[in-house]
């Protein structure tokens, strides 16, 4: 009798223990959430220590630190299919999916291989933020990336703007092994977390399958490019009236050093040359903030100031005693502009080396959306502290300063008059110049690492599978000869960084989609460029609601509490351009459109 009874329980607690309850699932994720937070925040600080004094040293604590947070995440994603097939309540089944993405660089269980990624992870990191152009070979006089990005923006001469580009791109080639040896570490982490390769991985963050995320790009895209190529075809007619033969290609590209951004990402900066003859001259924030002597400070501070504005609060102090708004004169970090939340609650920050430019005037709103964001969301469980999708994240700040109209710079005193109605082509060509002409870029930079997180594309043919899709999207051409003894995808940031990219394409798109939203909860009438919900509390209040929900819901919820709909739609953004396009077309008769795709896209000529 005893027997039974013991081998009855036994059978029970086997039963038990085969199949955990909900409140087992619930508990395992509080206990797995407050580990997760806390080796985030170490692998947080130890990030920041390390792309503001880049050496051999911070570059290894760093690794340390981020192969602690993959060894952990990727441990618990393993103990948490003792969960699989239990119906879990959808907010607790949605943490679980979060914390199997949660990796943009997944990594090998066995750990000298773990530590291998993560260290190469750093090493790339740290040659990105060191890299410099030294002109002649003169060490004397070596430029980082963020005085490049004045130059390049500034410069007239053709000569000069190829020799900044070329000497810039160069420090891409010692990239390239470790880049391989990155890629094929971390394909091995993906597939060990159950994805085909980290590109599949990266692509399942958006709540819908990978069939349906890529066919949902390609309708996005399908929606802007014809808008891209009017100004592409206008563009590169006025690069040719100022530059003449420099600029003229049998095959319709336009070289890649003329459009005043080292990648001809957003070219805004070389609006005085497309701008239409006689039309009005439209001001540069850059030089009015520079005649108004506002420092780096200054400029964040007008960011702040259009959040506080809308009803969020002012930024905690320790933002301004921690952030790094300027470049240190004694040593190297990693320039490019990025916010941060280093302890997941108010230890919000910037990383920035501003130059008191138009582009960071922009860029400081464009990370502060960050910061903002990330407070908004501060109190959710663990998981949720994140955007709706990293599209989101990337969207908010945009969204902010597209509300940067005369009429606001009026208010805060950059301008003194406001253009008259003529001045809207004007003023719409040079945001379409940053906002339209950036798409197929944001598009290409992950369309290459798909292909070579996949497979597709080996290492070998690395930087002519990169070319090839800069030319097919882009249109663009390098303005000196490239091989494979080069690696320009290691000239830009998100790559050595592994930062994932597509989220900039999807945030130009969503950015218009709020702006609109709020233009109409700020009950704004009247053609869309035209609004400024500065100082509309209707407005904030509208965004809050957005913000607060971090990722808590699937993202197409997020979106429907902003705008009323559940898709991304390109629909506002055209609405926005929709009097630059009429125009363009204009202006583009009797010209021949779009370019022809060569041979070898390496050649610049
Ligand atoms: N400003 C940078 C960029 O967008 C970094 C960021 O995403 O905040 O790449
Ligand atoms: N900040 C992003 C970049 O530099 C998107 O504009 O590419
Ligand atoms: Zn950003």
């Amino acid at each position: 009798m005893r027997t039974v009874v013991l081998a009855l329980l036994l059978a029970a607690v086997a039963a038990a223990a085969a199949k955990p309850s909900v409140a087992d699932a619930r508990a395992f994720m509080d206990k797995a959430e407050a580990e997760l937070l806390d080796l985030t925040n170490e692998a947080q600080r130890s990030g920041w220590i390390e792309e503001t004094y880049i050496t051999q040293d911070t570059e290894t604590e760093s690794a340390k630190a981020q192969e602690r947070l993959i060894a952990r995440t990727t441990e618990l994603v393993d103990q948490a299919r003792q969960f699989d097939g239990l119906k879990l309540p959808p907010e607790l089944a949605r943490e679980f999916l979060l914390m199997r993405l949660s990796l943009p660089l997944p990594a090998p269980h066995e750990a000298a291989l773990r530590a291998r990624a993560t260290a190469v992870a750093a090493s790339l990191d740290g040659s990105y933020g060191a890299g410099k152009y030294c002109p002649n070979g003169d060490t004397s006089k070596c430029i980082g990336i963020d005085e490049l990005d004045v130059r390049m923006a500034k410069s007239r001469d053709p000569r000069e703007l190829a020799e900044l580009w070329a000497g810039w791109h160069k420090i891409g080639a010692p990239m390239r092994e470790r880049y391989a040896d990155l890629v094929k570490l971390s394909n091995q982490g993906a597939r060990e977390l159950g994805f085909a390769d980290t590109g599949a991985l990266w692509r399942a963050g958006y709540d819908m399958p990978a069939d349906a995320f890529s066919a949902d790009l390609e309708r996005l895209w399908m929606q802007v490019e014809p808008l891209y190529r009017e100004l592409h075809t206008y563009v590169r007619r006025k690069l040719i009236e100022k530059y003449g033969a420099h600029a003229k290609r049998a095959d319709g590209m336009i070289p890649a050093h003329l459009l005043g951004n080292m990648w001809a990402q957003e070219w805004g900066n070389i609006y005085d040359i497309a701008a239409p003859a006689e039309s009005y001259k439209t001001a540069d924030i850059g030089e009015t903030l520079q005649e108004k002597h506002v420092d780096a400070k200054g400029v964040v501070t007008y960011g702040e100031h259009f959040f506080q504005s809308l009803g969020f609060e002012a930024l905690p102090a320790t933002f301004w005693e921690r952030s790094q708004l300027t470049k240190p004169r004694d040593r190297d970090v990693v320039c490019h502009a990025s916010a941060w939340d280093v302890d997941n609650d108010k230890d919000v920050r910037l990383k920035v080396c501003i130059h008191v430019t138009t582009d960071d005037f922009t860029t400081v709103h464009h990370e502060l959306g960050h910061n903002y964001y990330q407070m908004a969301y501060r109190t959710l469980p663990f998981l949720f502290r994140n955007g709706a999708n990293d599209g989101f994240h990337e969207a908010i700040g945009d969204s902010i300063a597209l509300s940067i109209t005369p009429e606001y710079l009026k208010k805060v005193g950059l301008v003194d008059t406001i253009p008259p109605p003529e001045a809207d082509i004007p003023l719409l060509l040079r945001t379409a110049m940053d906002k339209v002409a950036a798409l197929p870029w944001m598009l290409v930079v992950d369309k290459w690492r798909w292909e070579v997180f996949g497979g597709e594309v080996k290492p070998e043919h690395y930087n002519d599978a990169w070319w090839r899709l800069r030319e097919k999207y882009q249109g663009v051409a390098p303005p000196v000869d490239r091989s494979e003894a080069d690696f320009d995808p290691g000239a830009k940031y998100h790559i050595p960084s592994n930062t994932p990219y597509v989220r900039y394409f999807l945030a130009r798109i969503y950015q218009f989609q709020f702006y609109k939203a709020m233009c109409d909860a700020s009950g704004y009438k009247g053609p869309l460029n035209r609004c400024s919900f500065y100082e509309s509390k209707e407005a904030g209040a509208k965004l809050n609601a957005m913000l607060k929900m971090g990722a808590s819901k699937p993202w197409p919820e997020a979106m429907r509490v902003m705008t009323g709909e559940d898709k991304a739609d390109a629909g506002p953004m055209l609405e926005y351009f929709a009097p630059l396009l009429t125009w363009l077309k204009e202006q583009n008769k009797g010209q021949s459109e779009g370019w022809t795709v060569s041979e070898n896209p390496q050649k610049s000529q």
